[in-house]
């Protein structure tokens, strides 16, 4: 999990997933199924990408009553992903629940998947969270909150940007992981992503792991630019 670079597969059917990773040929990946692609093609598509050896974070953001994430979370379980995650926003008892659920749903003998939660998102803006969320203070402060609250609650792990990351782990110990999106390259689109890192500044900062989209995904040469992606990330640390 550790220095792993996850690919957002940001896509709306199996056939755009098929073309776009085609030419990584049999390299073993660590992939994100998000909401999009997962309300499309449903479990199906975690079994498919499994059964091509790549690691899978399953990105839905579950935000619900407890008893209905226990639920959900159970079932989930089964499909074997190695990360999925829920929203802070929902609470300690939520959280917990998320994790009896991937309990029970997990095989003997089977490590249940990592969960961890969404702190605040980072295409929110302090001023977004201030005045449409009414949360009075700081987005450091929200994220080292929901961070704390993750962390007591059991969880593995926070996503948050990689801004944060440093004063999470300051807080919580560097084990507990920091998964952070929004991350581009110096000449990157930022798009609709607020709190924005390059990866340099992603791995100085000690994130666990990165989370790209759209900047491998529509790029003209996504092998290319994975690798690229790939030496800026852990090219630093050596
Ligand atoms: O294309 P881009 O690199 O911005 O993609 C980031 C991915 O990370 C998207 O799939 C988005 O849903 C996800 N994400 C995020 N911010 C969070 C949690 C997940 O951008 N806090």
């Amino acid at each position: 999990m550790e220095n792993s670079l996850i690919i957002a597969l940001d896509f709306a059917n199996k056939s755009e997933i098929e073309r776009f990773l085609t030419p990584f040929e049999d390299r073993k990946l660590f992939v994100k199924v998000g909401m999009e692609l997962f309300y499309q093609e449903g479990p199906a598509i975690v079994h498919q990408l499994k059964e091509k050896g790549h690691q899978i974070f399953l990105d839905l953001k579950l935000h619900d009553i407890p008893n209905t994430v226990k639920s959900a979370m159970k079932g989930l379980a089964r499909l074997e992903c190695d990360l999925v995650n829920v929203h802070a926003a929902g609470g300690r008892e939520m959280m917990e629940a998320a994790l009896e659920g991937l309990e029970a749903g997990t095989a003997a003998g089977r490590t249940r998947p990592n969960c961890i939660a969404v702190t605040q998102l980072t295409s929110t803006s302090q001023e977004q969270m201030n005045k449409e969320q009414l949360i009075p203070v700081t987005l450091n402060e929200s994220v080292l909150h929901y961070a704390s609250l993750a962390k007591d609650a059991g969880l593995d792990g926070v996503v948050c940007s990689a801004w944060e990351s440093e004063i999470i782990h300051n807080q919580t110990g560097s084990s507990f992981l920091t998964v952070c999106p929004g991350i581009r390259m110096e000449t990157d689109l930022v798009g609709d992503q607020k709190r924005v890192a390059t990866p340099e500044f992603a791995k100085n900062t000690g994130v666990s792991a990165i989370v790209v989209g759209r900047s491998i995904t529509r790029s003209m040469d996504p092998v290319k630019s994975y690798d690229q992606w790939i030496r800026a990330w852990r090219g630093v640390q050596q």
